[in-house]
């Protein structure tokens, strides 16, 4: 018995080393945390339960066979994050550079499928050279294994990536599949194809981060959510992320105390609307001001600026917030932002997130980049995903709703449960400007006739009473009661049942 248990503590001390000293001294020497610091951090102290910490890879070729560090680089099990339960994975570069053997993702297939089981998000940091060279198909096999269990857990826990260093070839698709992706500056990137190829290929010179570094996936390509600047401040972000997330699809949103009164009126907002309805307003610090104590998390802040989206929460419940953007490209819907948006839209709805949509859209981007890039179905993606929401959705019109546009962010007929205006909402198929071009073509040319229109249609339609009088808005309220309006809004909703048609599933345009 002695022996067993001296051979244990031997056998925990070899796994808890992971590639050894040395290695460990390399990854610090990057700026970068090892496997079990990370754990460390992301959970709270004294909860981490380790799985599987004995289990060493089965290969033999090209001297495997005596090559075997405990844990197979991946560190896997559960704790909890504020107390909330959550499983996680941490690839350790340390150990044959992370990379995924059969027995890694075994490992990492364990904790998923437990995660499904009890329903509790998984978080993956992922730190790994890709496949296990040595072992081959066996690795291709294990990488298929974790991404169908991605596809098996979308939808049912929440899924976040943390890339906190290499991420690279196919590798790359299961963090993709994820709800997700968060990176650290300087030390991780993510990419198909590496520099080395591209060169080959289409004769680009490129680095590592400039074709796949955070600041790339989470301003060009979208890839990625967030960015932060190092492993610590990254980490830190994502235990305040999780606090907004229910564990399951078949929780709702944790509930967190606040001193926020639900009544708060705040009247700068009954002067955010600029007179000039050509002017930017920041949309950002309406948002700031609504929300339960000015906290908002932001997804995608570097991304397709020009509609907002993210976490916050209305007398302590989460809300997902959806937004257009005056300040950028005039608040309009192009593929970027409706792709953003849709995604979000989707996963608030997956996951019981009632939604706040904030309204001031001057319709969508035109032009042959839009048009030829298939604004129509990217388009089609935010209006199918509000289309199919049922959660609880509440929308708030402070300005412009124009157009096609107008339809899709949230409207009564897409079956918004309360759609409010301010007084300075303008609601109309466009422009006052664009509508008299069009529909007095035969007076262009005359300005004081031209002028009078166009008075004449803002008097019409630039306002929320024609809207209202249909029923197509609930209430016409003032910009300082929002927060009141909204809150009671959401309260009255709390226990709303909506389902849709059965399905096997949707055929959303992708
Ligand atoms: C086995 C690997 C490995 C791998 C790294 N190592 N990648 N071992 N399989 N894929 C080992 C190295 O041999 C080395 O071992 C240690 O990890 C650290 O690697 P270094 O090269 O010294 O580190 P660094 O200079 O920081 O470079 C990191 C790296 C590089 C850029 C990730 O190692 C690299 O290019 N690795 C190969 C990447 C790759 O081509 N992977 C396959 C991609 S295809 P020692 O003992 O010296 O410490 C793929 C397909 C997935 O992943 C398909 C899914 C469908």
């Amino acid at each position: 018995m002695q022996d067993i248990i001296h051979r244990l503590e031997e056998m925990r001390e070899q796994a808890k080393a992971g590639g050894g000293e040395k290695r460990v001294a390399a990854q610090h020497a990057k700026g970068k945390l090892s496997a079990r610091e990370r754990i460390d951090l992301l959970l709270d102290p004294g909860s981490f339960e380790e799985w599987d910490m004995f289990v060493e890879h089965r290969s033999t070729d090209f001297g495997m066979a005596e090559q075997k560090v405990r844990g197979d680089g991946v560190v896997t099990g559960w704790g909890t994050v504020n107390g909330r339960l959550v499983f996680v994975f941490s690839q350790d570069f340390t150990v044959f550079g992370g990379s995924l053997s059969e027995a890694h993702a075994e490992k990492i297939c364990k904790v998923m499928d437990q995660a499904m089981k009890v329903g509790a998000p998984v978080i993956g940091l992922n730190d790994s050279g890709g496949a296990r060279i040595q072992e081959g198909v066996a690795s291709l096999g294990g990488y298929a294994e974790v991404f169908q269990r991605n596809v098996m857990a979308s939808g049912v826990v929440p899924q976040i990536s943390m890339i906190m260093g290499p991420c690279a070839g196919g590798a790359v698709y299961s963090p993709a599949m994820t709800d997700f992706i968060f990176m650290v500056k300087d030390s991780s990137y993510m990419f198909v194809t590496g520099p080395d190829v591209v060169k080959t290929v289409t004769h680009e010179t490129v680095t590592h981060e400039e074709l796949g570094g955070a600041v790339t996936h989470t301003t060009k390509s979208g890839v990625a959510d967030l960015a932060f600047d190092n492993d610590v401040e990254a980490i830190l972000n994502l235990r305040r992320f999780i606090d907004f997330l229910p564990s399951s699809n078949r929780e709702q949103p944790p509930v967190r105390p606040t001193a926020d009164e639900a009544d708060r009126p705040e009247y700068s907002l009954d002067t955010l609307v600029p007179a000039n309805p050509n002017k930017p307003y920041d949309m950002k610090e309406l948002i700031a001001k609504v929300v339960d104590e000015g906290d908002f998390f932001e997804i995608q802040p570097a991304y397709a600026g020009n509609i907002i989206t993210g976490f916050a929460r209305m007398q302590g419940s989460t809300v997902g917030i959806v937004a257009n953007q005056p300040m950028v490209l005039a608040g309009c819907l192009d593929i970027e932002s409706a792709k953003k948006a849709a995604r979000f839209v989707r996963f608030c709805d997956c996951f019981n997130i009632p939604i706040v949509t904030f309204v001031d859209v001057p319709g969508f981007l035109p032009g042959t980049a839009q048009e030829f890039g298939g604004i129509i179905k990217h388009g089609a993606k935010l209006l199918f995903a509000y289309a199919e929401a049922t959660v609880p959705k509440v929308t708030v019109i402070t300005r412009k709703a124009y157009g096609g546009a107008y339809d899709v962010m949230s409207s009564k007929h897409l079956r918004g449960d309360v759609n409010y205006a301010w007084p300075t909402a303008e609601i109309a198929v466009m422009g006052p400007k664009g509508a008299v071009e069009i529909i007095f073509r035969g007076d262009l040319g005359d300005e004081t006739k031209i002028e009078a229109r166009t008075e004449e249609y803002r008097e019409r339609f630039a306002n929320p009473f024609v809207a209202a009088s249909r029923g197509y808005l609930d209430d016409i309220i003032r910009p300082h009661n929002t927060r009141r309006r909204i809150c009671r809004a959401l309260a009255m909703l709390r226990d709303k049942q909506l389902s849709n048609p059965w399905k096997k599933h949707d055929n959303i345009p992708l």
